[in-house]
């Protein structure tokens, strides 16, 4: 995978600052009701997403701009149901039509396509899947209950189903490597990997961010390490990225133990899936395999603590209703390491929304 030119940390949180002044200006000049509104509806958005992306839209775009009856050919679509679609979602900038009515392709459309560098595509096909969208349906029993939604719909917990579930299992491992094409670039560009000699990616999915790294950090080798269907893909993506022969990959439960040995232990969105009690065991299992000079890396969405927007309040919402599980603050990041023996060194940003917390043994 190439990766993007990174854009410089004071830049980005001025973007951000600025944005963020902008959508309040914008609260207090709208009267509230449409202001309201305009968020009530803002979930019809996600599935016309999901619609592009399920009939493969922007991939049909790849070649260049289409008219109406063209597009609506190559993706299996009515014509005047499609043009209302489109209509939508060039109004959000997904998207352009030009004079002679023929669709295209814009920058945030370009990540709907399945090839391109950095690909949402799987992404937005699990959070439209038919689970996702039911278990969100019950997010008030969530709430009343501070549990996940899924023990008592499915009648086993989120990970449980899209283990026995392979159909839904596979959308949702190729979301997850799919968002991670989002944050790599940022990660990587802001963290010297290559310090550590073994690198042990926990619950590393299909180990696309591991191949990532060791590519980038000739010297050091790796060990992959999720569930056994989970890792199934792995050798073939590790082959991909030209890393095979120096990443190792295993399989099993975290919470009953992992690979030792390692100089460094990653965790990428994995604290966020459980509650304190749950990721108290898994961070006692990881205590056992490490040595006093081995550092634990946990990449999560630390939540800050002011009351401005941030992608991982809508996260910290998917925990409670699918796994159980929650964002946290840095401090509840601090706390959680030192009941479970360790000490939160540093805390490294990133310009996407991911923090990456490093920890050693007390
Ligand atoms: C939210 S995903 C994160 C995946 C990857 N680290 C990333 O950031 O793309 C959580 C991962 O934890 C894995 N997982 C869940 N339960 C596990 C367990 N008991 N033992 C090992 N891995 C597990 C899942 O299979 C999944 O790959």
């Amino acid at each position: 995978m190439d990766r993007i030119k990174q854009p410089p940390m004071p830049l980005v949180r001025v973007v951000e600052f600025v944005r963020g002044a902008l959508v309040v200006l914008h609260r207090r000049l709208v009267p509230g009701p449409i202001a309201l509104m305009e968020m009530i509806t803002a979930g019809w958005l996600t599935q016309a997403i999901y619609a592009a992306a399920n009939l493969g839209i922007a991939d049909a775009l790849v070649g260049g701009p289409r008219t109406g009856a063209q597009l609506a050919r190559a993706v299996g679509a009515q014509e005047d149901a499609l043009h209302r679609l489109m209509r939508l979602l060039i109004s959000h900038g997904i998207f352009t039509r030009d004079a002679r009515g023929r669709y295209a392709l814009t920058p945030i459309a370009r990540p709907l396509c399945g090839g391109s560098e950095v690909s949402l595509r799987d992404t937005v096909l699990f959070f439209g899947s038919e689970i996702h969208r039911r278990h969100w349906t019950h997010i008030t029993d969530a709430v009343r209950t501070g549990e996940a939604v899924g023990a008592t719909l499915d009648g086993k917990s989120f990970f449980e189903y899209v283990e026995d579930d392979r159909e839904t299992g596979e959308i949702f491992d190729r979301a997850m490597t799919s968002i991670s094409t989002l944050t790599m670039g940022p990660l990587l560009a802001s963290y010297d990997f290559g310090r550590y000699r073994t690198i042990v990616d926990i619950g590393g999915g299909e180990g696309l961010l591991l191949g990532e790294i060791l590519r980038g950090a000739p010297r050091s080798r790796g060990i992959l390490f999720d569930l056994p269907e989970v890792v199934a893909n792995a050798p073939a993506r590790l082959a991909e990225a030209g890393v095979a022969d120096r990443c190792a990959v295993a399989s099993g439960s975290f919470f009953d133990g992992v690979p030792p040995g390692g100089d460094a232990y990653l965790l990428k969105h994995i604290v966020h899936d459980w509650d304190d009690e749950r990721i108290g065991v898994i961070l006692r299992v990881l205590r056992t395999a490490m040595t006093r000079d081995s550092r634990l890396l946990l990449v999560e969405l630390v939540l800050p603590e002011n009351n401005r927007p941030h992608p991982g309040k809508y996260i910290d919402l998917e925990m409670l209703v699918n796994t159980g599980g929650r964002e946290r603050t840095e401090s509840e990041y601090r706390d959680l390491l030192a009941r479970a023996g360790f000490t939160l060194v540093r805390c490294v940003p990133t310009a996407s929304p991911d923090t990456i917390l490093e920890a050693r043994l007390t």
